[in-house]
């Protein structure tokens, strides 16, 4: 692989950046200078430093988002800003997507990364990953009307939501979560029983909760114990999931 091939799947440089780094005499490959930046490596076996700082080779990243309202979560839009917008330059090169959608209104947890065969997993219905949500309503939820969305109700389109669990904190305010995530779901259930989604935020996805230190429109790595929450159990290589459904992955919550 190529140095600056390695260094923008890692997240660190741009291309053009590489360039002026490696003529700067920024980056070693095992303790020795490079000045050219298409110098071949070996990811696996050789250290290479940028600045003096060790990078790990990654093949995939993964990042945690927290969404503010009034993005979008796709990967381009030509007309809003979108989560990866959200991102440094670095970060936006190296083919990261959503895992899942969230409304431009909804807040909080998203995760990106470019790993397709873990989200593809982890979006899989047969897996009915949990997806936790805190949200406000418009008028006081009674217990009845709680139960109703507990076992599930009939959105518009004629589909039966699956059980979920709600936990009630407030009278217009608490957390349910659900095991599956179709289009506006939250939203649409909430108008079966005549209330209104007021505010929702994504707070824990997977297993994975957002982190509370996280301030609303920035982003960190996840970090390995997440990392390896969110990949567990994928049962699906990269390379058979293109060969099933060929380069474009669709994520449709
Ligand atoms: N349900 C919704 O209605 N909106 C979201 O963004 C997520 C779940």
């Amino acid at each position: 692989m190529r140095l600056d091939k390695f260094l923008t799947h890692t997240g660190t440089l741009t291309r053009k950046q590489a360039s002026a780094a490696a003529k700067a005499g920024k980056l070693c490959v095992n303790g020795m200078i490079v000045k050219r930046s298409d110098t071949h490596i070996d990811p696996e076996r050789d250290e290479i430093t940028y600045n003096g700082d060790i990078i790990s080779y990654q093949k995939y990243t993964y990042i945690m988002l927290n969404k503010p309202s009034g993005v979008v979560s796709a990967t381009n839009d030509p007309d809003q800003k979108t989560v990866i917008d959200l991102l440094p330059e670095t970060l936006q090169k190296i083919h990261l997507f959503p895992c899942g959608r969230l409304d431009k209104d909804t807040l909080g947890l998203v995760i990106l990364t470019n790993d397709g065969a873990s989200a593809h997993n982890q979006l899989s219905p047969k897996k009915h990953a949990e997806k936790e949500y805190m949200f406000h309503c418009l008028r006081p939820l009674t217990p009845h009307a709680c139960e109703q969305l507990e076992q599930g109700v009939f959105l518009s389109d004629g589909y039966k939501t699956k059980p979920c669990k709600i936990k009630i904190e407030q009278p217009t305010k608490g957390i349910i979560t659900l095991t599956e995530g179709k289009y506006h779901q939250i939203k649409r259930m909430f108008e079966t029983i005549d209330n209104q989604i007021l505010l929702l935020e994504r707070i824990s996805f997977a297993g994975i909760a957002l982190d509370p230190s996280l301030p609303r429109g920035a982003w960190r790595p996840l970090s390995s114990e997440e990392e390896a929450t969110f990949t567990k159990n994928s049962g699906i290589t990269n390379e058979s999931l293109k060969h099933e459904i060929g380069s474009k992955i669709e994520f449709e919550e």
